[in-house]
């Protein structure tokens, strides 16, 4: 620890420490989508993930699907610029890894024009080739299974997973063949606790959960659920740990309220 401008300085995670927690430390992960709230981030978490879901929460469209690459890159630029010292994950989006050239074409691109350490795949055994030839292309991949929101019109709804053992072993199968591909960590979404156990269980990469209990190596959370900025409904497995809107609703009230009664600005306030 060092201290710059009165705040704790955090050493930057870099891909071996990551690897190296499995075991020995639980990981932390929120997503952020620009410059403003990574800053606030980067101090408290291990990694920041430029998630496809800004699609939702912040262009409020109704799933991921629609997101684009240089929405991606703008965003993860942003994001890169607030918060200097982070272990930056870009979250590619729905389309832009359809096979292995075009995949590292896009991959590249987000390298060239952001600073990301990473980039994040949906897919399991199936993107499995995909994933290798991004990692023998020098490309960190964070891989993505159980739920994935880009399989939401394949899969008919977001379905939570491992409910059997076979889909338990499906999973596994998915994990171990992303691993194998060279992915540095793997993102486990929306599977039950029992299966998420087994699953963290197969392999040595750490796995980072998002509604699969308290069993992975880490977590993650959207920042706008977990701020309590996203009120049109709460998953399960979000804990709120800010009552963002409302704190806003009342803050642009007051602001109001002050015009109105003409008691802002003040002389304090004025040149
Ligand atoms: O897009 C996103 O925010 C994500 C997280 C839910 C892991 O993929």
């Amino acid at each position: 620890m060092s201290m710059t401008n009165n705040e704790p300085f955090k050493e930057k995670m870099t891909i071996s420490k990551i690897k190296k927690s499995k075991n020995i430390k639980k990981l932390t992960m929120i997503t952020a989508y620009d410059a403003l709230f990574a800053k606030l981030f980067e101090q408290e978490a291990d990694m920041i993930l430029v998630g496809d879901s800004l699609n939702m929460s912040f262009a409020g469209e109704p799933d991921t699907l629609s997101a684009t690459l240089d929405q991606m890159i703008y965003h993860t630029k942003a994001v890169c610029n607030g918060a200097k010292s982070a272990f930056v994950i870009c979250d590619m989006p729905f389309g832009s890894y359809i096979n292995e050239n075009e995949a590292l074409q896009n991959c590249i691109k987000v390298y060239a024009k952001t600073n990301a350490a990473a980039v994040k795949i949906e897919g399991g055994a199936d993107r499995a080739h995909i994933i290798k030839h991004l990692t023998s292309n020098s490309i960190a991949v964070m891989g993505h299974i159980g739920l994935m929101p880009q399989y939401v019109r394949s899969e008919g709804g977001y379905i939570v997973r491992g409910k059997t053992q076979e889909d338990t072993q499906q999973l596994i199968c998915d994990a171990k063949a992303v691993e194998k591909a060279g992915a540095f960590c793997i993102v486990l979404e929306g599977v039950k606790t029992q299966a998420a156990t087994q699953i963290t269980q197969a392999v040595q990469i750490p796995v980072i959960g998002i509604g699969a209990g308290n069993v992975t190596d880490g977590q993650v959370l959207v920042w706008s659920d977990m701020l309590g900025f996203f009120e049109s409904f709460k998953p399960k497995f979000v804990r709120r740990y800010l009552q963002g809107g409302e704190l806003v609703r009342n803050a642009v009230k007051e602001y109001c309220n002050d015009v109105q009664n003409s008691t802002f600005p003040s002389k304090e306030e004025e040149y």
